[in-house]
């Protein structure tokens, strides 16, 4: 259960003066340090995917391994998609289990940037989904993901971004500031009257990111002026850096398993000690309370046809898992035949939302409608549809009892 709504997870960090970490993860080993030491902190967290490192990880496994563990934490977890390329990747985001998104066009013209995250808010909305924006640009420095973000920061402005929260809906909103992606280079001047004045315009949670790198001081600054979601990686990737190469130190023939022995542990304890910093730890309980819990939900038809051969049958069902399946909000459409001989009903659709929001927009969907209208309904008269929102009856297995118990 402990999936929860970003939405509600950020207002209520927002209101509570605290940030939730959206840390990034590139491996499995990413993922079980950072949710071992959300549930060490008793903290809500943020479990982010990066499009700029698809090339590190197959994004479709990596997703299903992503919600698998969110669903058995202990602790209230959100999934999100970190600087997403273009809508297409945030409709396969939510698609594949996110439950926020960012597609990032904070390089393009304010204009742009407004029309094309309007268009995101639209479609991510229709689906339950919470969108960060970003307005200003965060550049890279020099270290581990630097080179992703090149040129020179760009400072948000005050009105611009007044205008754009107002025009495009956004949920939160990433704002440059004075921070910069990657490892830094000197210490970092912070305009924290700037983010206080925002923060003052728009009343909504702010992001920031390049979070590696500041000082304890000014972490609590940025908080205290709206700061709601700090997304951090560098700092993750450096600790894991380390440890492998403290390990080849040790023994330079070491394999694969001897390199990254120890390495989520020094993750872990990057992770415990932000979120400690931020304020986060020892707050899942109240959050668990608070927020909505985030459940799919199966959108269930049986149904007959008369005088219509199988094959056809078959080629409309063919036709509709092709259709549906591109739907925004829709994470799978299963067709069935009755095992019995005589069934009450012959066939069915089991096609998976991700919301229960989903529901009004796949209905008013072109597709939809399309495929309802000329290839469905005229031969399945005989019908039933229901919607049923998943119940989470499983107990919460937290991640580092599950690890407790493989290592023996
Ligand atoms: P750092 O790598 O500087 O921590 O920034 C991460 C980030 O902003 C991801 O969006």
């Amino acid at each position: 259960m402990p999936l929860v709504d970003m939405r509600d997870m950020l207002n209520h960090a927002y209101r509570n003066s605290y940030a939730v970490g959206g840390f990034d993860l590139v491996s499995l080993d990413f993922l079980e340090a950072i949710l071992a030491a959300a549930e060490n902190c008793r903290s809500p967290v943020i479990l982010s995917l990066a499009e700029s490192h698809f090339e590190h990880y197959d994004f479709e496994l990596a997703m299903a391994a992503t919600e698998k563990a969110a669903r058995r934490a202990e602790v209230p977890v959100a999934i999100h998609l970190d600087h997403g390329a273009s809508q297409e990747s945030a409709v396969r985001a939510i698609n594949l289990g996110c439950n926020g998104v960012m597609v990032d066009a904070s390089h393009e013209s304010f204009p742009v940037n407004v029309a094309q995250t309007r268009r995101v808010v639209e479609m991510a909305h229709a689906c339950g989904v919470a969108v960060e924006g970003e307005l200003g640009y965060v550049a890279g420095v020099e270290g581990e993901d630097a080179a992703k973000h090149p040129g020179e920061n760009q400072y948000t402005s005050v009105e611009e971004a007044k205008a754009y929260v107002v025009r495009t809906g956004v949920d939160c909103l990433a704002v440059s500031i004075g921070t910069v992606h990657g490892r830094l280079r000197g210490k970092p001047k912070l305009d924290c009257d700037r983010l206080k004045r925002i923060n003052d315009a728009v009343k909504i949670p702010l992001v920031i990111h390049g979070g590696t790198g500041l000082a304890d001081e000014q972490y609590r600054k940025l908080i205290s002026h709206g700061v709601a979601k700090i997304n951090y990686y560098t700092a993750l990737a450096d600790a894991a850096g380390s440890r492998i190469r403290a390990n080849a130190r040790a023994d330079a023939r070491c394999g694969y398993t001897g390199l990254v022995k120890g390495m989520q542990e020094s993750i872990r304890e990057e992770v415990e000690r932000v979120m400690r910093l931020w304020g986060s730890a020892g707050r899942a309980a109240e959050v668990l309370v608070q927020c909505q819990a985030w459940q799919p939900v199966e959108h269930v038809i049986i149904y007959n046809v008369e005088h219509v051969p199988d094959a056809q049958v078959e080629a409309m069902m063919a036709r509709g898992r092709e259709m549906l399946a591109t739907i925004p909000g829709v994470r799978r459409v299963v067709t069935g035949w009755a095992v019995a001989d005589k069934p009450r009903y012959r066939f069915c659709w089991l096609i998976e939302f991700t919301h229960r929001t989903v529901i009004d927009s796949y209905r008013e969907h072109p597709l939809h409608r399309q495929f309802a209208d000329n290839l469905f309904r005229p031969i399945a008269v005989d019908r039933v549809s229901v919607d049923f929102e998943h119940v989470d009856a499983a107990p919460a297995v937290p991640v580092s009892r599950v690890r407790e118990s493989a290592a023996g």
